[in-house]
């Protein structure tokens, strides 16, 4: 049905031709598609759950701007609000009323978020929040998780999940110093005991941040009692617990993973689909702790693009849309269409794979019949999964290119398309 037909020859030179002036021809590493021994796709548009390259070739998309997207691509409502904003202005680095209906509008939904600050990506939320944390508690130590993805700011680039994954596991990047990351503990994702072992001896932690529902080394359900366990040990010590919901956020559910799983943290990132599409993120949580941003406290923040108008449009038509009534079972039913003939073909096979799962995103590890932590997955195979990921290509099906992340369904995808790429999957798995 998708089968691509045209070679991707125009793709290639523009590849090539970027290589001389970017460094291996992207602005994000794993758009260069390495891992799975592809040149990468090069898109000239995108409309519903479809992209189409530059030779013409279309693909069923099941990156979604890496989540942003969860409308689907060119979305006419966000197109003609996004618009209508352009002509009034673009940026002005000056404040504008759409910003305060964002924010209201996610006060509103999100009980644990009394004030919200608008940044431009997901690293700057999450770099900000660390350092709210920190001003506000007087102490130093960050506690992150092995294979959760923070974004790239120098203190959370460790043991980091998604394409940082590739680099060494401990310094993680180059231009990363010891000293900058020695107040960053890592420690093993879903391990209450070592958890425990930790609070009991360490005074001087600012805060844990962690993905609710880790996405960046594929999706890892937690386990209930380990969230609760992290409220109630940082709220012991004073410590603060923040949320990273750039992925989970209005994703798993209007009020993301912290509304699934009933806890309460203290300060949220957000990001991805917050913007629209557009590049937008937030910070929120307690007033009692916002405030100590500037200009009423003494942490420093700020963005000329922070709060751009035309990402606000995006983000609150997108939270209108998932407002409507259904329009999560909505999402649940489609996914549930794709994931579940998966399902029954790795059961039914008894095959040495799984699914996981959190509303509309998922992943298909090869290799391990469950994981629960980045150190599960040590037995996954990248050679297996770059012949499936092409096996998928050459279909006329993208993916992300890294089998360590999420797929992401979104509200433009097709029963059809659903349908075609669940068969497309099940061949493969059944060969
Ligand atoms: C959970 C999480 N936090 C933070 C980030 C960083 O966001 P950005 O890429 O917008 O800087 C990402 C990006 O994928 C993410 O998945």
């Amino acid at each position: 049905m998708h089968a691509m037909q045209n070679i991707r020859k125009r793709s290639s030179e523009t590849y090539h031709n970027a290589c001389e002036v970017i460094p291996g021809g992207v602005n994000s590493p794993v758009r260069a598609c390495r891992s799975v021994g592809i040149e990468p796709i090069i898109v000239e548009s995108g409309r519903a759950d479809i992209i189409v390259d530059s030779d013409g070739n279309s693909y069923i998309d099941y990156c979604g701007s890496w989540g942003a997207l969860i409308l689907g691509h060119a979305t006419p409502k966000i197109m003609d609000a996004t618009i209508e904003q352009i002509r009034q202005g673009s940026s002005f680095g000056i404040a504008t009323p759409i910003e305060e209906k964002l924010a209201a509008k996610v006060v509103s939904l999100i009980p644990s978020v009394e004030k919200i600050r608008f940044v431009s990506s997901g690293t700057e939320a999450t770099m900000t929040a660390i350092r709210l944390a920190r001003g506000y508690t007087k102490r130093a130590k960050i506690v992150k998780f092995s294979g959760c993805y923070h974004g790239h700011s120098d203190a959370l680039l460790s043991q980091a999940g998604s394409g940082a994954a590739f680099l060494n596991p401990q310094a993680t990047s180059l231009g990363v110093t010891p000293g900058t990351i020695a107040d960053t503990i890592t420690l093993p994702f879903n391990d209450a005991d070592k958890l425990r072992a930790l609070f009991a001896e360490e005074k001087d932690i600012a805060a844990v941040i962690l993905e609710p529902i880790p996405a960046n080394m594929g999706v890892i359900l937690p386990e209930p009692h380990f969230l609760e366990l992290l409220r109630s040990e940082t709220a012991r010590i004073g410590a603060l617990l923040i949320f990273d919901e750039v992925i989970s956020g209005f994703r798993v559910g209007l009020q993301g993973a912290q509304g699934l799983y009933g806890i309460r943290p203290d300060l949220t990132c957000f990001g991805k689909i917050i913007g629209g599409g557009f590049p937008a993120a937030a910070l929120g949580g307690k007033k009692e702790i916002m405030d100590h941003l500037a200009p009423l406290g003494q942490v420093y923040q700020a963005g000329t693009l922070s709060g751009n108008p035309v990402a606000m449009v995006a983000g609150l038509e997108t939270l209108k849309e998932l407002e409507q009534p259904g329009f999560y079972q909505k999402m649940q039913e489609k996914t549930d269409r794709l994931v579940k003939p998966i399902e029954k073909a790795i059961l039914e096979n008894n095959l040495n794979a799984c699914v996981q799962r959190a509303g509309s995103i998922f992943t298909l590890f090869f290799g391990v019949r469950q994981a629960l932590c980045r150190e599960d997955l040590s037995e996954t195979d990248p050679e297996q999964f770059a012949r499936f990921f092409r096996h998928l290509f050459e279909r006329g099906i993208y993916i992300p290119p890294l089998q360590q992340e999420a797929w992401f369904v979104s509200a433009a995808h097709t029963d059809e398309h659903l349908d075609y790429t669940a068969n497309c999957v099940v061949e493969w798995l059944t060969q």
